[in-house]
């Protein structure tokens, strides 16, 4: 397995082959919800690639960009244990300059839920995967559902900047208590891990309430946050897939979102009904 620092570094290794390649974006701290993603490249391409940055301009000011968690040695060693073939583990100062073109959110899926909560989030999400996508090549880029708004705006500007990359969306996995898997779990005591199920089970009430016959997303709202009772909820929401709220849910075209803060930690997650 190599690790490619630099872009010159890379664009060797891109243009040492012509087999097809698939691209893994990460911040590193690698949990099984990564190695999801990992295992779908490595099976679906002939090489895979894993970039591991923690990127600055997605982070707001007064969040965990210098505490967010860093693990390279064992990062490293998952990438090798599920056949990576290289991690591009570049600076900061490899990726970005002082003055650089930027790329906005469009105003409406953007600046809604977690845009609304974090504005400005996903104009460095898209501008880090803007070049990341660029400088890869990838013929596939894997992406999870759990960051549901993140992965719709991704597939748009790829469509809206004619990238070719395939973009392919992976379930959330979670662990067997139903909790999906984060990064941000691990700044979780034990008491606030149980407390942070509540948004799992919110989640399963709301797709149970739906087969059982209620499609009424404000009653199904109202439910959920019984369940959420004792968080700090940011939001709950439901939408369709083009990020429209919805006031009945239709199947195959509807995700359900909740965010909210355990103890002093943000979480995400949200089920595709
Ligand atoms: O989902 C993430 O980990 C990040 O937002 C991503 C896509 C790697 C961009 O920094």
């Amino acid at each position: 397995m190599e690790i490619i620092r630099t872009v010159e570094a890379l664009k060797k290794w891109r243009s040492s082959f012509n087999e097809s390649v698939g691209f893994v974006p990460t911040m590193g701290a690698l949990h099984e919800g990564h190695s999801t993603l990992i295992k779908r490249s490595v099976s679906d391409n002939s090489k895979t690639i894993v970039s591991i940055f923690v990127n600055p301009t997605q982070f707001l000011a007064g969040e965990d960009l210098n505490t967010y968690p860093k693990k390279e040695e064992s990062d490293r060693k998952i990438c090798e244990l599920l056949g990576v073939d290289a991690i591009f583990m570049p600076e900061i100062s490899t990726m970005y300059s002082d003055d650089e073109v930027l790329i906005s959110a469009p105003n409406i899926r953007g600046y809604i839920l977690e845009g609304h909560s974090r504005p400005g989030h996903f104009d460095g999400v898209l501008q880090v995967v803007m070049k990341l996508l660029n400088l890869v090549q990838a013929n596939n880029a894997y992406f999870g559902k759990k960051d549901a708004q993140q992965l719709a705006l991704i597939e748009q500007m790829v469509k809206n900047y004619f990238l070719s990359v395939n973009i392919i969306a992976v379930d959330t996995v979670r662990q067997n208590d139903g909790l999906a898997l984060s990064s941000r779990n691990a700044y979780l005591s034990e008491n606030e891990r149980k407390e942070a199920l509540k948004l799992s089970r919110s989640l399963k009430e709301a797709a149970h309430l739906f087969q059982v016959g209620e499609n009424n997303c404000s009653v199904i709202k109202v439910k959920m946050l019984e369940v959420l009772d004792g968080l700090d909820v940011e939001y709950v929401s439901i939408v369709d897939r083009s990020f429209k709220e919805i006031e009945n849910i239709e199947q195959n075209n509807t995700i359900v979102l909740v965010t909210a803060r355990v103890g002093a930690t943000r979480l995400i997650d949200n089920i595709w009904i």
